[in-house]
């Protein structure tokens, strides 16, 4: 603590109570560390901290302990090595895809149904780069392998369970792909969640989360993640110093904080949404239903071989028969359960227009080779009553 004896009243203020040196307590929970920067007993402290010869912190941009403890959970979650966190998902895929080395005259192939934000960063501002974008379609592992030995591509970028459209991908074949032709394998695992799988073990190199969706889990914090071995977080530490795009100390706690229950919270969203599937299945007003839980689909018998038995994920989509945009907006409108918000993984039913909302950048010509419909309505279950959100979903449709 500072020495403020006979410091004047302007000064106390500044510094009075500030810096009690630890005590020999810890407490329980992670605290929320609200400092930039640090002090040490001497320079020379400072000075081995700065150079990795001693554990320690040195400013927010480079890192922070309540960040720090959630890194570690995540990577524990995901089996990893390491962890690396953002400021938002979108920020963590940008940070991964730039760590696995896309830069000028380099080649990306990515698969065609991801994330919206996703696939006009790859086609927009990584194509501006000088990067070549490639967009497959990545259950067909023939048009995979094609599109990395034509652009010799160092990436192969995909979800595990893509948005919106639930197509399960292969990972342990299309690692073994990559990883022939001297590629990385990047995977976005938001929509299955660790609790459903661990990339890393069927060899990703790269694990990206959005831990604005079901890891954090109550849509109160925008943040992301990316999980990887030692070796490749160091790039993605050492990248992030120059760029900054870091998760705040009070994000982290938030996120870490909602870690805690993911099982619980997964456990009850996958029961629902498979209930939801098979329900919406069955409904007169419905033409086509994507969950890969459902034995009809295309994945199915892959992803009960993929995913660790505890369900099948808290999202699917379903195409409303022949509805358009404005069919699908008074619906929208007509549920009181399933709110209306674009987002995902969250303890509230959430429904989502792709075609308005997380795939609006995208041309009418594309959602159409992606296979978006602008009928396709996409939903999160939360972890109320499946029997509520059925009513909702019927006195909804009965509307309109
Ligand atoms: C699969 C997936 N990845 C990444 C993102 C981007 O995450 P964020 O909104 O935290 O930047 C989203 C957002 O919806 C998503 O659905």
């Amino acid at each position: 603590m500072t020495e403020l004896t006979n410091k004047s009243f302007q000064t106390r203020a500044v510094h009075a109570g500030e810096r009690v040196p630890p005590a020999d307590f810890r407490p329980v929970t992670t605290p929320i560390w609200n400092t930039v920067g640090y002090l040490y007993e001497s320079m020379d402290d400072l000075d081995a901290v700065f150079d990795h010869r001693k554990p320690g912190q040195v400013y927010l941009r480079y890192s922070n302990p309540t960040v720090e403890a959630f890194e570690n959970a995540v990577s524990s979650l995901e089996n990893a090595e390491a962890a690396q966190a953002y400021g938002s998902g979108m920020a963590a895929i940008h940070a991964a895809l730039l760590g696995a080395g896309a830069k000028a005259g380099t080649s990306v192939v990515a698969a065609l149904d991801v994330y919206g934000a996703t696939f006009t960063l790859l086609n927009k501002l990584f194509t501006n780069m000088g990067v070549n974008i490639r967009m497959v379609d990545v259950t067909n592992h023939d048009e995979v392998e094609t599109a990395i030995k034509e652009t010799g591509a160092g990436i192969l970028y995909l979800e595990s369970i893509s948005n919106p459209l639930l197509k399960v991908a292969d990972i342990p074949a299309l690692a073994k792909l990559a990883h022939n032709h001297n590629a990385s394998l990047l995977v976005d695992n938001t929509f299955a969640s660790p609790y459903l799988l661990n990339p890393i073990e069927h060899g990703a190199d790269y694990v990206i989360h959005s831990a604005t969706k079901y890891l954090s889990g109550h849509g109160d914090v925008l943040a992301g993640v990316v999980a990887a071995s030692t070796e490749n977080k160091n790039k993605l530490f050492e990248l992030n110093k120059l760029v900054g795009s870091v998760l705040g100390p009070f994000e982290a706690w938030l996120a870490l904080r909602g870690l805690k229950t993911l099982p619980l919270r997964m456990k009850q969203q996958c029961d629902n949404a498979l209930q939801v599937a098979e329900w919406l299945t069955s409904h007169p007003r419905i033409k086509k239903v994507h969950y890969p839980g459902l034995k009809d689909h295309r994945q199915h018998a892959l992803a009960n071989q993929l995913l660790n038995g505890k369900g099948f994920g808290g999202v699917l989509s379903f195409e409303i028969d022949g509805a358009n945009k404005d069919k699908v907006f008074r619906f929208m409108e007509a549920l009181s359960i399933c709110l209306p918000a674009t987002t995902l993984g969250d303890i509230y039913s959430l429904v989502m227009h792709p075609m308005t909302s997380s795939h609006r950048g995208l041309t009418a010509e594309e959602r159409a080779r992606i296979g978006i419909p602008d009928g396709l309505v996409r939903l999160s279950t939360g972890i109320e009553s499946a029997d509520d959100i059925l009513t909702d979903l019927e006195t909804a449709l009965k509307k309109i």
